[in-house]
């Protein structure tokens, strides 16, 4: 077993990594709380029976799969039942699922009765290095993707990189490409380990690695007004492109184009591609330059016409650089 601090002030938490440890969740957790579980519809019921036999009659929530359920009617109809349900502010709410699960619980438990406990359980690999850390919870408005959210950190993250053997090809390298964003700004010799080994082999490994690098960054700016933005390499026209698409481009699939626009004449530009390649994770889409920059134009990073972005001039050492927003366009092509 592996386990990493985070510590934020005032607001440390651990999370373990175990192959099995879904079986021992007792181990970690107050089992005999007032519980409630949030999960999806698409997950294998195995890993909500493994809890159920644990945990005494717990709350259940089971939502439709995908992005479409980081919403505010979801989010509004899980609340009104807890409070018809009588669930306490000594409540905890367990996110058992990927990352829209994550966003969704940790929004709900952070403004019900004005914040309760959670904890993740995430069971995709992009959850498991990336969303389930740090503490970034919230939900999507028409217009705007994580448009409603807050910092909200849980009291600690549980991974079973077992979860990860009923997840699909395409569902794990949509985490690949976090993974290669790890590399890219933070991290030389993980970024060429993913391109020359198989990492599969020992993810374990490359969970701890990757939390490891979320965790020295989101303990240095827990709210995202420095080095933290690091994390969005990648992103901003990522998520443009991930609205545009109208979520049918994965986050991770967005953002592996977003990376891939960014890193355009760089030294390292065919490492990237062979390494996205290698994963099946596209490199350019189909876009007008306008729709795209309209997305971007309401990034919540855009303050007074200017735009911080990440730039990666050489491996495992990405750079915030603050421009005008009109200058995104030159990476638009
Ligand atoms: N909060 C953050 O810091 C942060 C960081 C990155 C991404 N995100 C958010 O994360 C979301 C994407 O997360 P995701 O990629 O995990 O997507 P997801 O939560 O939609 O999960 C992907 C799919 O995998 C299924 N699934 C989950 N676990 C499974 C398992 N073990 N076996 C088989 N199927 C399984 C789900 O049912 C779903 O259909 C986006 O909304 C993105 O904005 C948040």
């Amino acid at each position: 077993m592996k386990t990493i601090e985070i510590n934020i002030p005032n607001k440390e938490y651990k999370v373990h990594i175990n192959n099995g440890l879904l079986y021992d969740i007792d181990k970690y957790i107050d089992v005999n709380r007032e519980i409630v579980i949030i999960t999806d519809d698409f997950i294998p019921k195995e890993y909500l029976e493994i809890l159920k036999t644990k945990i005494a009659i717990p709350l259940i929530f089971e939502v439709p799969m995908g992005e479409s359920s980081k919403s505010i009617d979801i989010a509004y109809s899980i609340i009104n039942e807890m409070i018809k349900e009588n669930i306490s502010r000594g409540a905890l709410i367990i996110a058992l699922g990927g990352g829209v699960i994550g966003d969704l619980t940790g929004f709900i438990a952070s403004v019900y009765m004005r914040g309760i406990d959670y904890i993740q359980i995430p069971t995709t690999l992009l959850s498991q290095i990336d969303s389930s850390v740090g503490g970034k919870v919230g939900i999507n408005s028409e217009a705007m993707k994580n448009s409603i959210g807050a910092f909200y950190q849980p009291k600690v993250v549980l991974i079973d990189p077992k979860t990860l053997n009923t997840l699909s090809e395409k569902e794990f390298n949509n985490g690949m490409a976090e993974m290669i964003k790890y590399g890219l700004i933070a991290d030389k010799s993980l970024f060429y380990d993913i391109l020359e080994k198989d990492v599969k082999e020992n993810i374990d490994y490359y969970i701890s690695k990757c939390v490891e690098i979320k965790r020295n960054v989101v303990v240095n700016d827990e709210f995202d007004t420095g080095i933290r933005q690091l994390l969005n390499f990648g992103h901003t026209i990522g998520h443009a492109i991930e609205q545009d698409s109208k979520y049918g481009l994965l986050h991770g699939e967005a953002v592996s184009i977003g990376m891939s626009l960014m890193s355009l004449n760089t030294t390292y530009q065919k490492d990237l591609v062979k390494t996205l390649n290698k994963y099946s994770l596209p490199l350019n889409y189909k876009y007008d330059l306008e729709i795209i920059y309209n997305f971007i134009k309401t990034d919540k990073k855009v303050n007074n016409n200017k735009l911080n972005i990440i730039v990666v001039e050489e491996v495992g050492n990405g750079l915030i650089k603050t421009i005008d927003l009109e200058d995104i366009k030159k990476y638009l092509r």
